[in-house]
Formats: structure tokens, sequence, C-alpha cells
């Protein structure tokens, strides 16, 4: 660890850095710096001491830090275009898919970005999978958001859903329509064939989720607005969705599930469009229920620290499992520069909460996690 001075300031190079590889420790100036004795004490003091919280921080091994609601670049350099996103993991690599909403593209197509990682803290761009035009003539103001892609190991294709909408004959809002639509490839950074739209069972579907079971069986979780969260299995092939599992008659958005220890975990939101809302969890021993009244993941107040759920990740590693929330800081007038937040949740005995977020690092081999304090 290297100590230098810029400009009258002192830096040390280290882990916990906003910009490159530095933070700026001490404001002190440096004339000051060296004419006062008792002054230079405490400031060797104070710097021991923030070099020891470094060091300890970092002494573990483990990778680079996920900063939760800063700007998260790839390694173009530009912010990752992943929002309402997903995670697929295929082998030892990590996929995140997700909405692609940089400014300046083609405002008739919707866009679905795909970039890789080994330890889901360096993502690098691996294509726009969909550039799609309207494509079943749904009208200019068409949605897509909310995409998730499955791997099917029998067909060997990933498939990919999304959340379709957009007016029906200029009316409902923007959001009537209410359908899925699927999307295959055979690559999983492919181009996606988009094959078509459809209400699930018959449904109304805005919000869409993925859960694959620990014995691979895959669900979509939707929200459907006259009758609540729904979960539903997925054909043999994933292009449908066969049956329904269950229906928890709570109106959530941003569905998630994880399988932890046990016992099955659904997380949601209220539906308060893109401002957030407190997000909240129920448990079940089957993913058929019954399940337990709905509680808040993090303190009311703090509206889920700004974001919405997408998603629960869980990284099992060979000390210890982690279940990421994966969230999304949405900024609706500016909605390329929505941030992620990311934090590992506690979860023990059917209790399930999101910690305030601060810098944390993940070592996906080992599953373990250190969050700065
Ligand atoms: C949110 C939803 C987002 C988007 C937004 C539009 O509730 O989770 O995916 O649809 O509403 O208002």
């Amino acid at each position: 660890m290297n100590i230098y001075a810029n400009k009258n300031r002192y830096y040390f190079e280290g882990p916990m850095s906003h910009q490159g590889n530095y933070q700026l420790v001490s404001k002190s100036n440096a004339s000051s710096f060296h004419r006062s004795r008792p002054i230079r004490k405490a400031a060797l003091i104070f710097l021991a001491v923030v070099l020891m919280g470094i060091a300890a921080f970092s002494a573990r091994g483990l990778g680079q830090t996920i900063r939760p609601g800063e700007v998260w670049l790839d390694d173009r350099g530009q912010p990752i275009q992943a929002h309402g996103g997903g995670v697929l993991k295929q082998g030892n690599t990590y996929f995140w898919f997700g909405e692609e909403r940089e400014q300046g593209l083609d405002p008739t197509k919707r866009y679905v970005g795909c970039y890789s990682s080994k330890d889901l803290v360096h993502w690098k761009f691996r294509n726009l999978v969909i550039q799609l035009s309207d494509p079943e003539n749904f009208g200019p103001r068409w949605i897509l958001e909310r995409p998730k892609v499955f791997y099917n190991a029998k067909t060997k294709k990933y498939v990919m859903y999304m959340h379709i909408d957009g007016p029906v004959n200029g009316n409902g809002g923007g959001y009537a329509l209410a359908r899925v639509g699927v999307a295959t490839s055979d690559k999983v950074d492919g181009d996606y064939h988009y094959i078509r739209s459809f209400r699930p069972l018959g449904h109304e579907s805005r919000d869409i989720g993925q859960f694959v079971d620990d014995d691979g069986t895959a669900y979509l979780i939707f929200e459907d607005r006259p009758f609540g969260f729904r979960i539903a299995k997925l054909s043999d092939d994933y292009l449908d969705v066969e049956k329904e599992v269950a229906l928890i008659p709570m109106h959530l958005e941003g569905g998630a599930i994880v399988h932890y220890q046990g016992l099955y975990y659904a997380i949601g939101s209220e539906l308060t469009s893109w401002s957030p809302n407190p997000n909240k969890y129920a448990t079940a021993t089957s993913l058929s229920g019954p399940w337990t009244e709905f509680k808040d993941i993090a303190p009311p107040e703090t509206k889920t620290y700004g974001a919405q759920s997408t998603m629960m990740l869980k990284v099992v590693g060979s000390k210890t499992t982690t279940v990421i929330f994966m969230g999304d800081i949405w900024k609706p007038k500016t909605l390329w520069d929505s941030r992620y937040l990311w934090m590992p949740l506690t979860i023990s005995d059917g209790k399930l909460s999101l910690p305030t977020p601060r810098p944390w690092k993940l070592n996906v081999k080992t599953g373990e996690v250190e969050v700065a304090q």
C-alpha cells in the first residue's frame, strides 16, 4: 500500500477507492502537516487506523468491491445497461441480461444488453442480444421490460422471457396488453429470435421474475393485476408457461424467489411505478405454499434504500452460500442513469433482511462476503 501526496492532500493506494485506486484520507494541507507535531501525530494515528481497517477489509483475498448505487462501469468504461435484469450462470461464467436504456438508441426499437463476468464485479459487454422493432404491430409505445434468460438443457436453447406491453387502442395507459414475450437463441449471447407473446395461462402479466429451483425446474413469476403474485412452471421446452404452482393474493411487482436452506423466500415490491417502496418477503416450505404473510425486507422508511427487487442470486461457494439482492434504483427522468443496488441478504431461520447498503466484496469461489464498516 502506498501513501502519496498530491495538491497538498494525502492519499493511499488501496481497494476502497471511489476514483481509480485512490481514496482521499486526509485533507490536511501539507505545510500544516509538517508544521505542527501534535497534528502530525494525530494524522499518523488516524492514517494507521484507516490503513488497518483497509488491510482487514482486503486481508481475506476477496475480489474487488461492489458499490451499491454508484455508476457501475463495464469493460469498455461505459455504465452497465442491464436494468430490470437477471443473471444466468453457465459453467463458471455469469451472464447478466437487462434493459438497455442508453441515450441515442433508435426510439422505435427495444434493446436487451448482455454482459459476462466470472466474479460478479467486473462485467464484459457481450452483445445487444435483442434489438427489436415492434414485432407484432403493438404500436409506437410498445414496451419490453425485465428480460430473463433460462437455459434449457434438453433443447440446448437459451430462452428469454420478457414483459411485453403497450396501450390497447390508445387505452389503458402504456400497460394494457399485459403479456409475456418469448425469444430464443442457440448461443447465450447470440441474437435472440423473437417468437411470440401471450398471456400466461390466460392471465394478465406485467412485471416478471425468473426462478430455477435446485432440481433444475424452471418457473416464471408474474404480476397478475386482478389476482396477485403468480408462480408457474414452464413447459419442458420452456417455450410456454404450463402449470400454475401458486397464486399469492398479494399485489407485488419485481417478483423474485430463492430456495435457501430448505425454505423458499419470495420477495416483491408494492405497485408504485418507478418510485421506491418497502419491498416485502414471505416464506414457504413448498413453492405451492402455504406462504406466510409478507414482511418488510428493510426498515420501511428507507423504501428499500431506494431500490426495487429484480432477482435474488444464490452464490453457492465452497465455504458458504450467499444470496444477493439484485435491485434497481430507477431514475425515471434519466432511465439510462438508473443504478443497481446489489447487497448480500441476511437470511436465517426464516427471516430475511436487506442490510444498509455499503461497499462489499464477494469471493464467488468460497461464497464469502465482506461488507465495509
Ligand atoms: C414498475 C415496474 C417497472 C416499470 C415501471 C413503469 O412498477 O417494476 O418494471 O414497468 O413500473 O412505471
